[in-house]
């Protein structure tokens, strides 16, 4: 193996950060896929950021490597294409877990065949697994599909909507590592992008109960995201009320979301979701939804 030197600091300087970035592009050109997430680039050049970089250098003090841990325990890490199958992976893989702080494991963006091998050959197994999934637009998308008896649907109201969203997001991601603890304040940054509109957060309320305000009861929304001029759109957060769960939604509530992305013009639409939610899976593949790529968190056996 090459002589590697690891270096780890809560701060990388603004030459280091753009080391990194230059290898991280020089390895997603080579894999076709980026193994370092926006988060993570994001987190590069933030001062606010908790993270933990790892460079790896080899001789005259060549980047050749790069790992980085976040605060809540996920970790990320690439290898110069030049300068794999020398050891460098197992190295930085070895400094992340003995640091004790990868609660959660180890991304890897695509599970390319190196990944799996490396992680097999450290003992990590899949303890996560983000199915991409996608389809195209097709004639007839753009119409609305009917809602069973007592919903029906409208926008989200910025200054109206924002609570009774939360609790519904909360109460339905319960038992998700990220989308279940999403705050007034997350939801007001996600407002605040140049891609949020309010016409594509759909809200579906239960009609036949209405409140003192006169408001109907939220049971579930489609929050669909495009990018401004992107031809892609996004299946980007689908939740429905536990009490509204099993009686039909799911499938027209995953309907006004494309139809909508589809009269926004899009060819394609994505989505992400975890492989364990079968119901969800059997939504979107019965909604015409294939498997597009796979992200894996590769951690300890033991790991939750
Ligand atoms: C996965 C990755 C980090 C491996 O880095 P690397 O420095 O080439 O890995 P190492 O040289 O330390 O390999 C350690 C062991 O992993 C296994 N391994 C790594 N790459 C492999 C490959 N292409 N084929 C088969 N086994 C492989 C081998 O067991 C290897 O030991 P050996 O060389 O003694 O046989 C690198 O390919 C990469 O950056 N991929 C893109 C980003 C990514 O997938 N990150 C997630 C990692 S979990």
């Amino acid at each position: 193996m090459t002589s590697v030197h690891l270096d780890t600091s809560s701060h990388l300087d603004a030459t280091a950060a753009a080391d990194v970035l230059a290898l991280a592009g020089r390895a997603a050109d080579a894999d076709g896929v980026d193994a370092i997430s926006e988060a993570f680039r994001l987190a590069l050049t933030s001062a606010r950021a908790e993270v933990s970089h790892v460079a790896a250098y080899a001789a005259q003090s060549r980047l050749v490597g790069y790992a980085a841990l976040d605060a809540a325990g996920s970790a990320e890490l690439v290898v110069d294409p030049d300068a794999r199958r020398q050891g460098v992976g197992r190295a930085l893989v070895r400094t992340l877990f003995a640091s004790q702080q990868v609660a959660k494991g180890v991304w890897a963006h695509g599970d390319l065949p190196a990944a799996r091998a490396l992680a097999a050959a450290e003992g990590l197994v899949s303890t996560r697994e983000l199915h991409v999934m996608a389809r195209v637009v097709a004639p007839g998308d753009d119409v609305d599909p009917v809602l069973p008896e007592g919903f029906s649907v409208r926008a989200f109201e910025p200054g109206r909507d924002e609570q009774a969203w939360l609790e519904v997001n909360g109460l339905a991601f319960a038992s998700h590592p990220e989308q279940g603890s999403i705050t007034l304040q997350d939801l007001q940054d996600r407002m605040a992008q140049d891609w949020f509109d309010p016409a594509g957060l759909l809200l579906v309320e239960d009609t036949t109960v209405t409140a003192a305000d006169g408001n109907h009861p939220l049971a579930a929304s489609h929050w669909t995201k495009r990018e401004p001029g992107s031809s892609t759109g996004e299946v980007y957060v689908v939740g429905v009320h536990p009490a509204y769960q099993g009686r039909g939604l799911a499938g027209p509530l995953t309907g006004l979301g494309t139809a909508h992305l589809a009269r926004q013009g899009v060819d394609a639409i994505d989505l992400y979701v975890d492989g364990d939610n079968t119901r969800a899976l059997a939504t979107y593949r019965r909604a015409g939804f294939e498997d597009a790529a796979i992200h894996v968190v590769y951690g300890r056996p033991s790991a939750p």
